[in-house]
C-alpha cells in the first residue's frame, strides 16, 4: 500500500497508528526534523544541571552552561558511545565525564580532556578534531522560558513553527505579576500503551468527556451540589470534576479552532474566574504590574487547551503541561508538569496543584478513564476487526478561514482532521515511498 493512500479527508487507514514502519517515518520526518520542546529553563536552574530527554530516537540531554546559557547536545560519547548521562536529571558539576573512559567534556560538549593522550600520537585523533566533541541539536531556541530543541539545521524558526498556539505560553506566564513561570521540579511519567495520536485527539475531544468521565463527573456534580447547598459555595476542585458531567449540547457549544501545523485551541468553558478573596489579590497584583486594561485582556483569554502539534498539550489557565515522547507505534511516554506563577499568592498554586492531582495525574480516575481508551483504541486497530479509522464528524460543517479552521460544533472531528492535514505535510518527503508492499 503507498502511503498517500492511507490518509484522506474524512478517514485515514489504521496503520498509521500501528504499523512500526510508519512509525519509523514519522519519527524521521515529523520528531527530528521539527521544534520539540525539551523543558522549562527552570529545570535546570544551577550550572551543570541536566534533564535527559528523547528527541524522536535520539538520545538528548538539556544542560545549563557556565555563561547562563541551556545547551541541548547528544547523550552520547564521541569515544565509543556510550550515554554521558544514565539518570533522568542531575547535576553534572563542572563537565560530563564518561564512566567507561574518562573522556570529559565542557558543558557546550567541547571535549575537555583525553586521558591518556600519548596512545593516541600520530592518529587522526586530536583534540582540536571536532569529532572529539559532543554533537550539539543544530538550533536551541525558548520562548518565555520553555526550551524547544530542533535535530534539523533548516525550516522555520521556533517563532514560526509556535504561530498561534505561542498563546499557551503568554497565558501561562502574563498570569504571573512579574511574567514569569517556574516549573513545579517533579514531574509524572506515565507510558501509555498506545500510538502518541490518540492522545492528541483526545485533548481536543469534546465528544468524549460525558461518556467516559461520566462515572467521575455525575458524583463530583452531586456532591458540589450539595455542599453549596450546605455551605453557600463550593471549592473550586469540585467545579474541576463535575464540568466533566456537562450536557452533550453545552459540550457542543464550546469551539475548537484549528491552526496549520496541526496546533489548536479548545476555547474555555470552566469557570476559572471565582471572586474568592485569593483570586481578588492576585487580580490585583496584576492590576498593579500591568494596568487594567491588559490585566482584563490576559485574564479573559478563553482557552482550555493548546495543543502544540504533534506533543504538546498545554492547559495555560491552570498552568499544566503534558509532552509525549513517542517510544514505539504502541507506545508512549508522557510527562505531566505543572507550574508555580512567580510572585502570585501560594494559594493560585494550591489550585495547580489540585488540578493537577486531580485530573491529569496517573492515579485519578480521569486520567485512567483515558488511558483505558487509549489503550483498547490501540488493540482495536491492530485487530482485522476493519480498516478505517473515521472523522466525519460535522465534515463539511466547519468554517475555514486563512488556513485556520473554526468548528461550529465544539463536537466536530474537525480537530483530527486538522491534524492528519499536518501530518501529512510533515510526511510529504516520505508519501511517495511504499511502506507496505
Ligand atoms: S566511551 Fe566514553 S570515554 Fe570511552
Ligand atoms: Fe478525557
Amino acid at each position: 500500500m503507498n502511503l498517500t493512500a492511507l490518509v484522506e479527508p474524512d478517514r485515514v487507514h489504521r496503520s498509521v497508528y500501528t504499523d512500526p514502519a510508519i512509525f519509523d517515518l514519522e519519527m524521521e520526518h515529523i520528531w527530528e526534523k521539527t521544534w520539540v520542546y525539551c523543558g522549562h529553563e527552570s529545570q535546570v536552574p544551577k550550572v551543570g544541571d541536566y534533564w535527559t530527554l528523547q528527541i524522536g530516537r535520539q538520545p538528548m540531554v538539556m544542560v545549563r552552561d557556565h555563561d547562563g546559557s541551556v545547551r541541548v547536545l547528544y547523550n552520547r560519547c564521541p569515544h565509543r558511545g556510550v550515554e554521558l548521562c544514565g539518570n533522568q536529571k542531575g547535576n553534572t558539576g563542572r563537565a560530563f565525564v564518561c564512566s567507561y573512559h574518562a573522556w570529559t567534556f565542557h558543558l557546550d560538549g567541547r571535549v575537555r580532556a583525553i586521558p591518556l593522550m600519548k596512545g593516541y600520537e600520530g592518529t587522526r585523533l586530536t583534540t582540536d578534531n571536532p569529532d572529539c566533541s559532543m554533537k550539539a541539536a543544530a538550533r536551541v531556541d525558548s520562548y518565555r522560558g520553555f526550551v524547544f530543541a530542533s535535530l534539523s539545521a533548516e525550516g522555520p524558526s521556533l517563532a514560526e513553527f509556535l504561530g498561534e498556539a505561542k498563546v499557551a505560553f503568554d497565558d501561562m506566564c502574563d498570569r504571573s505579576p512579574v511574567g514569569e513561570v517556574e516549573v513545579v521540579p517533579v514531574c509524572h511519567r506515565v507510558i501509555q500503551h498506545s500510538n502518541w495520536k490518540f492522545f492528541m485527539e483526545n485533548q481536543l475531544d469534546a465528544l468524549h468527556p460525558s461518556v467516559t468521565h461520566q462515572s467521575t463527573g455525575v458524583p463530583a456534580r452531586r456532591i458540589e451540589n450539595r455542599v453549596k447547598a450546605e455551605q453557600g459555595s463550593a471549592p473550586l476542585f469540585f467545579h474541576y470534576l463535575s464540568t466533566f458531567a456537562s450536557s452533550f449540547d453545552q459540550w457542543d457549544s464550546v469551539q475548537t479552532v484549528n491552526f496549520p501545523k496541526g496546533h489548536g485551541i479548545l476555547k474555555g468553558y470552566m469557570g476559572l474566574r471565582p471572586t474568592d478573596p485569593d483570586t481578588l489579590e492576585h487580580e490585583a497584583q496584576l492590576k498593579a504590574a500591568y494596568g487594567e486594561a491588559k490585566t482584563e485582556e490576559y485574564l479573559s483569554r478563553s482557552i482550555h487547551h493548546v495543543l502544540v502539534y504533534p506533543y504538546l498539550s498545554v492547559q495555560s489557565p491552570l498552568q499544566q503541561l503534558r509532552c509525549l515522547r513517542p517510544m514505539a507505534a504502541n507506545k508512549t511516554l508522557s510527562e505531566i508538569w505543572h507550574f508555580r506563577l512567580k510572585g502570585a499568592p501560594e494559594a493560585i498554586y494550591r489550585r495547580s496543584l489540585w488540578y493537577y492531582n486531580l485530573v491529569n495525574s496517573p492515579a485519578t480516575m480521569i486520567n485512567a478513564d483515558d488511558l483505558e481508551n487509549w489503550t483498547k483504541g490501540q488493540w482495536g486497530l491492530e485487530s482485522k476487526g476493519g480498516e478505517w479509522v473515521s472523522f466525519h464528524r460535522n465534515y463539511g460543517g466547519d468554517t475555514e478561514r486563512d488556513g485556520v479552521i473554526y468548528s461550529n460544533n465544539g463536537t466536530s472531528e474537525a480537530v483530527m482532521r486538522s491534524q492528519f492535514r499536518a501530518w501529512a505535510e510533515y510526511m510529504a518527503p516520505a508519501l511517495a515511498q511504499t511502506v507496505v508492499a
